[in-house]
């Protein structure tokens, strides 16, 4: 069989995994994909960067734009980033091709999920973001599949694995906001812009597009309440540990009678509860569903494995033409729906 061909826009510390993903697991990934996934056409910055693995023989551009032209390309992952620009053009011109989209960009949908969700949907190609929240935790496919038969009345979590890792290496370690954000920054887990992270903008973005998801509604993200841990400091993790506390950076939207509220800002968590023991780089979370009760799912939420992890299942996913409705309803049907009003705290 023909392998699906597949275009990497952006091969940074997540476009290196990808590729070294696809090289390991060959085997698994075409028997459970049905052909084998190959790249074979890369947009990047600097050609001549070591990856880790070998990128000779891939078509390199200089426009990531004219990746989604390229003929013998099936499917394109954007991994640019930025909610504007080009990865918003390349996300067009890859539904205009008539070709899926896959992306880990969390700004891009926050703010323009839903119009990309209709316009997918219109040509018949998937639009795949399990990478876009919360890393390597298969959170899109459980609220889309998993909780499908449920009326979901919250959904919350620890949404920035560089915010939770901050936090974490302060409490346990006593350590400097800016040496453990430098940490995370080599870790490849921070956003290019760390204030991105550490402002809670990040997070925003993944709970915007959770609760679209979740409650079959578009939510507009600038009404999303953001606060981030720029203000935590030492002496506030230590007395909220005396007391029997976490601090953790949350992300909250639930259905209220007055709308979709949705916030993030720092909560005291009270040690027991289990959402207070998701330490490091881990992301964490949870929803309620009508019939399903409480769910909580964890794991890594960045850094090259966990994101690569992601984006690997929804190439296999398109591999199959297996693909679920793009956003929370259809996106015809959401199109229509009134935009939902949201309380700010
Ligand atoms: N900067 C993000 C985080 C990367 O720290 O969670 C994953 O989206």
């Amino acid at each position: 069989t023909r392998p699906l061909s597949v275009a990497i826009a952006g091969l940074g510390t997540v476009g290196g995994g990808v590729l070294m993903m696809l090289r390991d697991n060959a085997d698994i990934i075409a028997a459970r994909a049905g052909r084998p996934i190959a790249v074979t056409a890369v947009s990047a910055r600097d050609r001549n960067k070591d990856r880790g693995v070998p990128t000779a023989g891939l078509r390199w551009y200089d426009d990531p734009v004219a990746l989604a032209a390229d003929p013998a390309v099936d499917v394109v992952v954007e991994l640019i980033g930025g909610s504007e620009g080009v990865a918003l053009a390349l996300a067009e011109a890859t539904f205009a091709a008539g070709k899926a989209l896959v992306t880990a960009n969390k700004a891009l949908l926050a703010v323009h999920g839903a119009a990309l969700a209709a316009s997918a949907e219109e040509r018949g190609v998937a639009l795949a973001f399990e990478a876009a929240v919360a890393g390597g935790i298969p959170v899109i496919k459980a609220l889309r599949e998993g909780l499908a038969g449920n009326h979901v009345s919250a959904v919350a979590g620890i949404l920035n694995g560089t915010c939770n890792y901050i936090l974490t290496q302060m409490r346990e370690r006593g350590r400097e906001f800016a040496e453990v954000l430098a940490d995370a920054q080599k870790l490849g887990y921070a956003e290019a812009d760390p204030s991105f992270d550490i402002d809670g903008i990040d997070a925003a973005h993944k709970l915007a597009i959770l609760a679209a998801l979740a409650f079959g509604r578009p939510v507009a993200f600038d009404q999303v309440h953001v606060e981030g841990i720029r203000r935590i400091s030492a002496v506030d993790i230590a007395f909220a540990n005396e007391l029997g506390y976490r601090i953790k950076l949350l992300g909250i939207a639930r259905q209220t009678e007055a709308g979709i509220e949705a916030r993030v800002h720092p909560c005291m968590v009270p040690q027991t509860v289990p959402i207070a023991r998701v330490d490091g780089v881990f992301n964490a979370v949870v929803a309620e569903g009508d019939f399903v009760g409480r769910v909580m799912l964890q794991g890594r939420g960045a850094g090259a494995g966990p994101t690569a992890s992601a984006i690997v299942a929804d190439l296999i996913d398109i591999a199959r033409n297996r693909f679920t409705p793009v956003w929370g309803a259809s996106a015809s049907e959401l199109s229509t729906a009134p935009s939902v009003p949201m309380s700010s705290h």
